[in-house]
């Protein structure tokens, strides 16, 4: 099969394509480093030509770009396909809680993924947790001594390459009639703010920090301790445990 994968240059996007590359697929990368520009649809017309499937993970943590890339981005690829003969499967990886959790980014998660519901094509939407690396990232966070964190919030990461093989396989399976969603995948492993970074800090060597765990004031910080973000019981639980994935790290962990 013929796979694009938007963002296959990115952190998920290179796991998509070495798991498609492993199941016997042609996966091609479409991202501005290959002449596509979701904030204009320049070059998505002919990236998509001759595609069975697309997995559709390029995004921008940038906020000022959510409107033209998270959410126009993913509008105008859904639009891009389907104004083919034969629309292909798209498959939109997207964050577990997003339809509940009042933060920008999430907001724009999914709206982008109400814009891919409203036009007539096939897709499936995959929702994860946190990657690890991000986990860690949010764990790490200190003033100078002090670890900051959210008081009451508890994260559940998921490893990068298991959900790189998930979409891979949806890619390459069973094209639904219309909008549908996979299981939401989450990984082994829940912990509280203290823990994970205990963990961090004992992996990079430092002490683990004094906390300073903010009281949950307002509807963004409310909404991560109420656990939004946590997997409900339907998920999909598995891939590699966070403390598996810590010992690989080098100790200064590489930035997200
Ligand atoms: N990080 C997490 O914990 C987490 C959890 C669940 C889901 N996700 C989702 O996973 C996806 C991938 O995240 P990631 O961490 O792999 O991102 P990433 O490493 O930042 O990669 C982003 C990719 O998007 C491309 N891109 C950015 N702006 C673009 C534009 N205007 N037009 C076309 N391509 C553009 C980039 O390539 P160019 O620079 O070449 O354009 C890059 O390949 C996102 O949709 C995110 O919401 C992330």
């Amino acid at each position: 099969m013929r796979i694009v994968v938007t963002g296959g240059s990115g952190n998920l996007g290179r796991e998509v394509m070495a798991a498609l590359a492993s199941l016997g697929h042609d996966a091609v990368s479409a991202s501005r480093r290959t002449g596509v520009d979701l904030r204009t649809g320049a070059g998505l017309p002919a990236s998509l030509a001759g595609a069975d499937a697309v997995v559709h993970t390029a995004d921008t943590l940038k906020p000022w770009e959510f409107r033209e890339v998270t959410i126009g981005g993913t509008r105008r690829l859904g639009e891009a396909v389907a104004s083919l003969d034969r629309p292909p499967h798209v498959i939109y990886i997207s964050i577990v809680g997003v339809d509940h959790h009042p933060y920008a980014y999430y907001r724009a998660k999914y709206a982008a993924e109400m814009a891919l519901r409203d036009l007539s094509i096939p897709v499936t939407i995959l929702r994860a947790t946190q990657f690890h690396s991000l986990a860690a990232a949010l764990a790490g966070m200190r003033i100078g001594p002090v670890g900051l964190g959210v008081r009451g919030m508890a994260i559940q990461p998921v490893d990068i390459a298991w959900v790189g093989r998930r979409l891979a396989e949806l890619a390459s399976g069973p094209v639904p009639g219309s909008f549908a969603r996979a299981p939401d995948l989450a990984g082994p492993d829940r912990f509280d703010a203290r823990e994970i970074a205990g963990l961090v800090a004992r992996h990079t060597g430092k002490s683990a920090p004094r906390r300073l765990d903010l009281p949950p004031i307002g509807a963004t910080l409310r909404a991560f301790a109420e656990g939004v973000v946590l997997p409900g019981p339907n998920a999909e639980v598995g891939g590699a445990r966070f403390a598996d994935w810590l010992a690989r790290q080098p100790r200064v962990l590489p930035r997200r």
